[in-house]
């Protein structure tokens, strides 16, 4: 897909304005602060998921420093090529809500604008999928099977609803233990929701590690290996599990972890509790990876998830890389330019000079939320 035109209102300390992209790769430059995160994080929103920087959708219309409130009304808008044909989406947000305009058919939530426009973003927040606990690395997973396939999404919170139901009830069991008898039903149904969300991340990591690792070797010019693994907190007795050999092995690990479960009110086992593997040359990157080999093994987790969106969906999703280049030496940038060749790409940097740019390349320089664009070649 390709975004031919964005338009922005009131949205953070950006001007209104629009802007016209190239096919190929657009870099963003400007000082500190003056709005080039903002200008992703617009682009990122109509992919129908949340602010990458965890904010809220009260923050994004623009504050009034001398109310000290945000404006209630903020709205963007999106021109692209995709399914082979010219498209529309308006984003708006308004106290707080989102509502969305799909090729003129209004819809009542942003959610609805899910798997419409497809991007992968890579921000300095994303380094935290390294560096951070398991729940990041599940939602890197989510969050690209999210925008394949709405059912997963709905699948997905209809698991974690009846978690908060069976840990509701576990509580409840302490105090009243007649209760236990009614558990079963709970267990049965997580365990089948819980296996359907385990095969689909299996699945998608089956797809993903090779192309992780293809690109991990070209960043690191073959010098170094990364290897990334689905670890579910419940295994099954063999990696290529079925939905039924999952089911079977949670239901099995509910019953086992059930006495200190009701002790904690907590289900301490399922899909809630999976993590991703990554280890760089056999060793945790977590614990021993250096920051450039971090940064080096999330850019290969984002490019890697771009090229299976495209594998599976058939349309390439957009590159948004935000600060993508500092730390990264010389042989590392190039490679990744060279990599997104043919995609379109919206990079972010503080000079110009810092990314080179060929033949389909365009410029555009931030100035205190002023967008102008320089045209090049
Ligand atoms: N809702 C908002 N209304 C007005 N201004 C905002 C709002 N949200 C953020 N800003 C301001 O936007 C400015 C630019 O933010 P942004 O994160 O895009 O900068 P940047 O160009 O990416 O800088 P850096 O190079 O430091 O990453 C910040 O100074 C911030 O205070
Ligand atoms: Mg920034």
């Amino acid at each position: 897909m390709v975004v031919q035109r964005l338009e922005t209102l009131g949205f953070r300390n950006l001007k209104d304005g629009e802007l016209f992209p190239c096919e190929g790769v657009n870099v963003i430059y400007g000082d500190n602060a003056q709005g080039k995160t903002n200008l992703l994080e617009a682009l990122w929103l109509f992919t129908g998921g949340h602010s990458f920087r965890g904010a809220k959708d009260g923050e994004l219309p623009r504050l009034d420093r001398e109310k000290g409130e945000n404006a209630p009304i903020a709205s963007l808008a999106l021109d692209f090529f995709s399914e082979g044909r010219p498209q529309k989406a308006v984003l708006q947000i308004e106290n707080g809500r989102r509502s969305s305009v799909i090729n003129g058919v209004k819809k009542k939530t942003g959610s609805a604008l899910v798997g419409k426009v497809r991007a992968v973003i890579f921000s300095p927040e994303h380094l935290l999928l390294v560096k951070e606990g398991p729940s990041r690395r599940r939602g890197f997973l989510d969050g690209a099977l999210c925008q394949l396939k709405p059912a997963f999404a709905r699948a997905l919170s209809t698991y974690n609803r009846t978690l908060l139901q069976r840990n509701a009830l576990l509580k409840d069991i302490s105090r009243f233990p007649e209760l236990q008898d009614t558990l079963e039903v709970w267990d049965l149904r997580l365990a089948k929701l819980g296996a359907g969300v385990m095969i689909e991340r299996r699945d998608y990591v089956d797809k993903l590690a090779p192309r992780v690792q293809a690109i991990y070797e070209g960043i690191s010019k073959g010098k170094e290996t990364i290897s990334v693994g689905y670890s579910p907190s419940v295994k099954p007795s063999v990696e290529n599990f079925s939905l039924l050999e999952a089911e079977e092995a949670f239901l099995k690990e509910l019953k086992r972890t059930l006495r200190s479960d009701i002790r904690s009110g907590f289900t301490s086992c399922g899909p809630h509790r999976d993590d991703l593997e990554l280890e760089l040359d056999q060793i945790s990157a977590r614990i021993y990876g250096s920051q450039g080999q971090q940064r080096s093994a999330v850019l290969a987790m984002k490019l890697a998830e771009a090229e299976t969106l495209a594998g599976i969906s058939g349309e390439a999703p957009i590159v948004l890389l935000d600060d993508v280049m500092s730390e990264l030496d010389q042989s590392r940038q190039d490679y990744l330019l060279n990599h997104l060749h043919g995609r379109q790409v919206f990079i972010t940097c503080c000079s110009p000079e810092t990314v080179s740019l060929q033949e389909t390349g365009k410029r555009f320089h931030v100035v205190a939320g002023c967008v102008q664009p320089e045209e090049i070649g």
